[in-house]
C-alpha cells in the first residue's frame, strides 16, 4: 500500500469534526456555560491551535454530504458516523457551509460561536444572524452553504455516464487488441481510472449506481469496470491515498484480463461448463499474469496488476484457485478485488450463471463466506459501503409503494435514499419521486420506512430507467 501522505491535519481531521459535534451536542443539552461544554471547548481549542500553528489557518467546509478540512475531504470514520451526520444536519439547518479559524483561537471565541450557533435557528435568517453575531470575533469567519445547482447536478450525471461508458469501451478495446496480439497502452487506462477516482471522490452514489445496472449485453467488459469502481469505493473507505486508489482502480480493471485466452465458445457458453471447460476457465489467473506483462511500459502498477490477476480467486483461507502450497499473505488489493469481483459476479447475469441475484441476497451469501473465502475486516467496510439495502435493490415501503434504492445512507443503513416507482396498488408512476426516509412526523416517528426488500429479478423493473 502506498504510504499516506497526510501530516497532522489529515490525522486529526475527523477528530476536529467529531469534537465540534460533541461541543454543539453537549451545549444543546446543557447550558453553553456548563462545565462539560467548557471542557469540550478546551479540548477543541487546543486541537485547533496545533493545526493553525502548522497550517496557518483551518477551514472546515461542508460540500454536498462531505466535510472538507483545508480542502481535503475528511475521511469516512465508522465510530464518528453519528456525530458527522449530526453536525451536517446542524450546518444545513443554518445554511452554514464554512467555518474558518484564523489565528490563536481562545475558548471565549468558541463560547461566543456556540452561543451564536445555538441562537441562529430561531431567527428569520439563521445564517445572517450567525454571521452577524460573530462579527466581534476576529478569529472565526463563517460562509454560507454552497447549493449544488440543479444544472450542475444534470452535468454531473452526464459526466458520470460518459466516464462509465468510456471505461467500458476501453476495456472492450483492450480485449480486442490482446486477442489480435497487439500491444495495449496503459496510459489511456490511467487517464480513465483517474477520472473514475475523481468522480467517486465527489459523486460516489451516482457512479456506484452505474454498477448496479446489470442488463447490458457485454458482461465481461462491464464487469471489469464495475469491479474497478467497487474496489476504488472500498479503498476510499479504507482511507487509501488518491495515488493508491488510482493503482487499485487500474489493477482491478485488469483482474480478468487472462480471460482473453479462454476460447469465446467456452466463455460465452450458455449452459454449464464441463469439467474440462472449468479446467480452462480456471487458468485465467495464469494467463492474466502473462497478458499483463505483454503491455507497453511495465512499471510498479503493472507488477501489482499481475499479482492481483494471479491472486483474485485465491480465498482468504488459501482455498480457491490457482492452488498454492506455500503463500504469504494475499496482497491487500487482491483481497479488495476479490470482494468486488464476487459481488458484481453474483449480481450480474453473466453467461455461466444466467440468473443474477438481488444485491441483498448476494450480500448475505457473501457474509456467510466471510472469514473463509473473504477477508472479514474488509467485508465489514464493504457491507457498510453497500449498505443493508445496496444500490439497485427493490424495496417495499410501509405505504405499500415500491421503491428502488439509489443511494446509501451510512449514518442510517436501514434508511437509504430511495426513488418511489409505483403507487400503493403497484401501478407504475409516470414521475418517480425521491423520498427521504429519515424524515419524521410531528409525533417523532419516521414518516416512511422500508418493510422488506424484494427480489428484483422477479419483477419487471428496468433499473437503467431509474438509475441513469
Ligand atoms: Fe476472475
Ligand atoms: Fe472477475
Amino acid at each position: 500500500m502506498a504510504p499516506e501522505k497526510d501530516g497532522q491535519i489529515g490525522v486529526a481531521a475527523k477528530d476536529v469534526v467529531n469534537q465540534l459535534a460533541v461541543i454543539i451536542r453537549t451545549a444543546q443539552i446543557h447550558n453553553p456555560t456548563n462545565v462539560a461544554v467548557l471542557s469540550s471547548i478546551e479540548k477543541f481549542v487546543s486541537m485547533l491551535n496545533r493545526l493553525i500553528w502548522e497550517a496557518g489557518s483551518v477551514e472546515l467546509e461542508l460540500v454536498g454530504d462531505y466535510f472538507y478540512l483545508n480542502e481535503d475531504r475528511v475521511r469516512f470514520s465508522v465510530e464518528y458516523l453519528l456525530n458527522f451526520d449530526f453536525l451536517q444536519r446542524e450546518f444545513k439547518g443554518r445554511s452554514l457551509g464554512r467555518v474558518h479559524f484564523l489565528c490563536g483561537l481562545k475558548p471565549e471565541d468558541m463560547q461566543h460561536f456556540v452561543a451564536a450557533f445555538l441562537a441562529a435557528p430561531h431567527r428569520p435568517d439563521p445564517f445572517e444572524s450567525l454571521s452577524h453575531a460573530l462579527e466581534p470575533v476576529k478569529c472565526i469567519e463563517v460562509g454560507g452553504l454552497r447549493r449544488i445547482a440543479e444544472e450542475a447536478e444534470h452535468d454531473i450525471r452526464r459526466t458520470v455516464k460518459r466516464t462509465y461508458f468510456n471505461a467500458v469501451s476501453f476495456s472492450k478495446g483492450v480485449m480486442k487488441k490482446l486477442r489480435a496480439g497487439e500491444k495495449v497502452n496503459i496510459r489511456r487506462a490511467k487517464r480513465i481510472v483517474e477520472s473514475m477516482v475523481d468522480l467517486l471522490l465527489q459523486q460516489e452514489d451516482l457512479l456506484l449506481g452505474m454498477t448496479a445496472i446489470k442488463n447490458y449485453d457485454d458482461y465481461t467488459f462491464h464487469h471489469s469496470v464495475n469491479v474497478s469502481i467497487l474496489s476504488i469505493a472500498l479503498g476510499q473507505r479504507l482511507g487509501l491515498s488518491k495515488r493508491a486508489l488510482m493503482e487499485l482502480g487500474m489493477v482491478a480493471l485488469f483482474h480478468d484480463i487472462g480471460k482473453t485466452e479462454i476460447p469465446p465458445e467456452v466463455l460465452n457458453k450458455p449452459s454449464n461448463f464441463t469439467d474440462e471447460e472449468w479446467r480452462i476457465v480456471r487458468r485465467h489467473p495464469f494467463w492474466g499474469v502473462k497478458a499483463v506483462f505483454k503491455m507497453k511500459g511495465v512499471d510498479a502498477t503493472t507488477i501489482r496488476a499481475a499479482i492481483v490477476a494471479y491472486e483474485h480467486h485465491i480465498h482468504h483461507d488459501k482455498t480457491g484457485y490457482p492452488r498454492v502450497r506455500r503463500l504469504s499473505d494475499l496482497d491487500l488489493f487482491s483481497r479488495i478485488v476479490s470482494i468486488a469481483d464476487q459481488y458484481d459476479g453474483m449480481t450480474s447475469s453473466r453467461v455461466y450463471a444466467r440468473v443474477p441475484m438481488s444485491p441483498d441476497r448476494a450480500l448475505s451469501l457473501m457474509m456467510k463466506r466471510t472469514g473463509s473465502q473473504l477477508d472479514p475486516l474488509l467485508m465489514k467496510f464493504f457491507i457498510n459501503m453497500v449498505g443493508f439495502y445496496p444500490v439497485g435493490s427493490l424495496v417495499v415501503l410501509d405505504s405499500k409503494e415500491l421503491a428502488v434504492v439509489c443511494g446509501t445512507n451510512p449514518a442510517h443503513p436501514l434508511r437509504p435514499k430511495v426513488l418511489i416507482i409505483t403507487d400503493p396498488r403497484g401501478n407504475k408512476l409516470q414521475e418517480p419521486r425521491m423520498a427521504d426516509l429519515t424524515l419524521k412526523n410531528p409525533q417523532g416517528e419516521y414518516s416512511l420506512s422500508i418493510v422488506k426488500s424484494l427480489d428484483i429479478t422477479r419483477y419487471r423493473v428496468n433499473l437503467a430507467e431509474y438509475l441513469l
